[in-house]
């Protein structure tokens, strides 16, 4: 069985789709412990929940059941440099995730900050190429172990997925010549970073291409803080996330509404994001559209849009740039015929 997919290891959260299926977990390992009882089973459904996995002989706890059961976390969103065996693990993990049989073959569209794209684009395409093992832990009497190949793997600055969301459909043909035509910016928000990119005629133009470590978690820092002088708790910023989503904290079994806190922390991110990009874009009127994406763009859009004449937050911000990639998988490995357009040069031959 072979699949055409795209995947997004990002600093807050790993995003993967496959076109029929989408997953979602935090970007978080843990070491593996013997949890003392478990109250349910864990069944496919909720695997996502409690992922056990053994990768390269070690046990780890993945994604959501690390923040709730791991003793030594060893990588959260705390963090902001992932090394090479923790993204190997969330690599293998989301795979899992979209294979339906004991060994899947997958060709992959992924992508890196603008940042370190060049540096660290060959690294990825290494690490990401060739055969995978992976234990799943089901429970302690159920283990399954699975194959994942990953036989071709292209790497795109990030931002350029939420584009090919916009101009390809679910087959990787171009539906949007105008807009593929067009110069647009593009705003990535993420946890950790925030990628801008200008695309000429879906040519990146370098120059007003930048990433900036301002981002959703800088507010998340600001609302630790805050939690820290008003309330005297310590909260680390991976377990953060369900509370800043909710608005709410309940300490000591009150609820108290963090509304106006997580306004003031967004509004300030938006600032200080404007202020980068106005000095990057100089000639904003020169941009036909500008894209607002990423899930910290569903957090902080209401603030950011104003800044623009010609603006939107793309649609499932979340999950647009891992759309794109499966739909450019689509279009490179899929085996409909297609003619070799603008985008194909555009994105070069397959690596
Ligand atoms: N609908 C939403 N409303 C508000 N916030 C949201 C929404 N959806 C996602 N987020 C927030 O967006 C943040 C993560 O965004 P995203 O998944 O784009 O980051 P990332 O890709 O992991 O980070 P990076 O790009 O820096 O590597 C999370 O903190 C999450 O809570
Ligand atoms: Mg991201």
């Amino acid at each position: 069985m072979e699949k055409n997919i795209g995947v997004d290891l990002g600093y807050g959260f790993v995003k993967v789709s496959d076109g029929k299926k989408d997953k979602i977990f935090p970007s978080v390992v843990g070491q593996a412990r013997t949890l003392r009882y478990s109250t349910e089973e864990n069944t496919d459904q909720n695997f996502i929940k409690n992922m056990d996995v053994i990768v390269d002989d070690r046990e780890y706890f993945v994604g959501e059941l690390a923040n709730r059961q791991s003793d030594i976390v060893l990588f959260s969103l705390d963090e902001n440099r992932m090394d090479e065996q923790i993204s190997k693990i969330l690599l293998i993990t989301s795979l899992s995730l979209l294979s339906d049989s004991k060994s899947t073959n997958f060709n992959t569209v992924t992508g890196l900050p603008v940042g370190f794209y060049t540096e660290t684009k060959q690294t990825i395409t290494q690490r990401f190429k060739g055969r995978h093992s992976i234990v799943l832990r089901k429970n302690q009497k159920n283990e399954s172990e699975q194959t994942l190949t990953v036989n071709e793997v292209k790497v795109l600055p990030q931002p350029f997925g939420s584009l090919f969301d916009l101009i390809l459909d679910q087959n990787g043909t171009l539906i949007d010549e105008n807009l593929a035509a067009s110069k647009v910016g593009i705003i990535d928000i993420g946890f950790r970073t925030t990628d801008f990119i200008v695309v000429d005629n879906l040519e990146n133009i370098d120059r007003l291409s930048s990433s900036s470590n301002t981002a959703l978690s800088t507010a998340y820092f600001n609302i630790a803080e805050m939690l820290r002088e008003e309330f005297k708790i310590t909260k680390p910023i991976y377990q953060l996330d369900e509370i800043v989503r909710n608005g709410m904290i309940r300490i000591s079994g009150k609820s108290y509404n963090l509304d106006e806190i997580k306004k003031h922390a967004f509004s300030l991110v938006a600032e200080k994001l404007i202020t980068e990009i106005n000095s990057l874009w100089t000639n904003k009127w020169e941009l036909d559209m500008v894209f607002i994406s990423g899930g910290g763009g569903m957090a902080i859009s209401e603030f950011l849009l104003p800044a623009f004449e010609n603006a939107v937050l793309v649609k499932e911000a979340q999950f647009a740039n891992v759309y794109g990639f499966r739909k450019l998988a689509q279009r490179l490995y899929g085996t409909h015929s297609k003619m070799t357009t603008n985008l194909d040069l555009a994105v070069g031959s397959n690596e």
